[in-house]
């Protein structure tokens, strides 16, 4: 079976469904939900971090890789979970964030009570003085990267939040404790790894400042970052047949990507890359407020997609996770063309050439949060980069750039019907609902004509049924047009093109070819046009198919 025949639902376990009235999403809400992801027709369902945590960053910040975190159930419900996804014919993808692990986990505690095997775990650096920091990079979550720790009188690194310790990969101990985490969850029948930003493990021999920038370049895709994988590979899920993986790659390159999904190099099934969002940053910036660059976002699909096809390369197909703003909201029209837009997006998405990752809630259109105080959010980059923002600007324009880009918009509870906890709690939720939850939901979705959920599982048949959606070539046509982005996928019998309008209006279009045989996929009920002259609805996609 080819690796891109799989496709996979992304679960935020905060915020999907809580089973015990506390707030909290957990195991035992998940196994309530089960039917509700089957019916989709992915094959596995990656969970973020389930591990204990103080969870300053919701669980990436892990104290204890072997254990099931009690806010979210114990090891018995784990195991519940993997018995009920199986009947389901689901596998279970678990997040693996080796790259740090939390300040509180046992090794750093150690290493500052003075143990040098577990200093060796981590990164710390000595220099003259306290306020002397080893190098200027700036951590992901904004301010210094390096912290001092007066118990050990030097300064760590921690690429994100403070509590976040970088793990020293050089270390053959410290990498054998990692492997033998991986091997401990895929013993427990786990078919699927998500490795958290898993290209910054390889840190450069030298540690000096960057003058052109944050340091990025210093520790992205570092030197060994490649054979690194290769005995991630070797060590751990090698030799599990059926196991996928993928990285999270950040700020990353085509060729070091062929490179970690490459099957022959032994790395990773695929990767997740991030340049696709970027597309309304104001020179580079996530903290902008910009318009969609639409032409440069199809630009990138192109580059992406046709080097790394022909490459051997895989990526993974995604415009959502739980550190990015809702797709409906940020790309398509979350109110007037809620629900041809949803669908449209879905299908630029997942009919490009990789495997694709369903985010928690965009499968019936979940909203941004809309939140109008700093009170209502939770996240700590969101909460850091609100301090760093209004030192140069009011705290109204820092909140409109909150409410376009942070990382909560994607984590408000999932809205399962329009009770008041919205199916989603008894009690009250760990973050507010988005203003749009009485307006949206996954029972109003499924009981209206036009439900999103039965058109992404018509994407998903359409994968399944269509062998051309799995190996077809990518080719981009009209790359130039304003407002529609078109592709054409072909194999050596079928040809399949994809028409989709990005616009609140009509876009007018012509195609070089004649239209393939047969319409199979319209969130219209019908679409105008003649020969090669095609005239699409706001919002509006056409698949055919021959
Ligand atoms: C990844 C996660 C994100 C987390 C960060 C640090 O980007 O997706 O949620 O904050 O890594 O672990």
């Amino acid at each position: 079976m080819s690796i891109k025949q799989n496709s996979v639902y992304q679960i935020y376990v905060k915020s999907f469904a809580d089973s015990n009235g506390n707030g909290v999403g957990d195991l035992q809400g998940i196994i309530a939900k089960l039917d509700h992801i089957a019916g989709l027709g992915v094959s596995h369902v990656w969970l973020t971090p389930i591990y204990p945590s103080p969870m300053k960053d919701n669980g990436y910040d892990v104290s204890d890789y072997c254990a099931i975190n009690p806010l979210f159930g114990t090891m018995a419900d784990f195991d519940l979970l993997m018995a009920e996804a199986t009947k389901r014919g689901l596998k279970i993808m678990l997040d693996m964030v080796l790259n740090h692990s939390s300040t509180e986990h046992e090794w750093f505690k150690r290493a500052l009570a003075g143990e040098k095997k577990y200093q060796d775990y981590y990164i710390f650096k000595q220099t003259p003085a306290p306020d002397q920091l080893p190098t200027n990079w700036v951590s992901k979550f904004g301010g210094p990267a390096w912290s001092f720790a007066p118990e050990v009188g030097q300064h760590y690194l921690h690429l994100f939040d403070r509590t976040q310790a970088d793990l020293n990969w050089e270390n053959p101990e410290l990498r054998e404790e990692l492997f033998a985490i991986v091997n401990f969850w895929l013993a427990k029948g786990v078919k699927g790894l998500r490795f958290d930003v898993i290209n910054l493990i390889s840190k450069p021999e030298k540690f000096e400042d960057d003058h052109a920038g944050d340091g990025r370049r210093f520790y992205t895709d570092g030197p060994r970052i490649h054979s690194y994988l290769k005995e991630l590979h070797a060590r751990t899920f090698g030799n599990i047949t059926d196991c996928l993986t993928v990285g999270e790659m950040s700020s990353t390159s085509i060729a070091n990507c062929i490179g970690y999904s490459l099957a022959s190099e032994k790395e990773l099934s695929m990767v997740f890359t991030f340049h696709h969002l970027k597309v309304d940053y104001a020179h580079g910036n996530k903290w902008t407020l910009a318009p969609l660059d639409f032409l440069g976002m199809k630009k990138l699909f192109n580059e992406w997609q046709t080097q790394m096809q022909a490459g051997g390369g895989v990526n993974a197909l995604f415009w959502s996770n739980h550190d990015q703003p809702r797709v409906v909201s940020r790309f398509g029209d979350d109110t007037t063309f809620h629900y041809q837009s949803s669908t449209m997006l879905a299908v630029a998405q997942y009919l490009m050439d990789g495997v694709p990752y369903i985010y928690q809630g965009e499968e019936i259109g979940m909203a941004n949060a809309y939140f109008t105080s700093i009170d209502q959010y939770g996240d700590v980059e969101s909460l850091n980069y609100f301090k760093e923002l209004t030192k140069t600007m009011s705290e109204s324009q820092a909140l409109a750039i909150l409410a376009a880009k942070s990382r909560d918009n994607g984590r408000t509870p999932v809205c399962w019907d329009e009770t008041a906890g919205h199916g989603f709690t008894s009690g009250t939720p760990w973050l507010p609902f988005s203003a749009r939850a009485g307006q949206i939901s996954a029972k109003k979705d499924k009981a209206s004509q036009n439900s999103v959920y039965r058109f992404f599982k018509q994407i998903l048949q359409l994968r399944q049924e269509y062998p051309v959606f799995v190996e077809g070539v990518y080719a981009q046509v009209a790359c130039d047009h304003a407002t529609v982005y078109t592709f054409t996928r072909k194999s050596a019998n079928a040809t399949a093109l994809v028409l989709c309008n990005f616009a609140a209006h009509d876009s007018v279009l012509t195609l070089p070819e004649i239209l393939p045989a047969q319409l199979v996929l319209n969130n219209y009920s019908e679409y105008q046009g003649q020969g090669k002259q095609i005239t699409l609805h706001p919002y509006q996609v056409l698949v055919w198919h021959s």
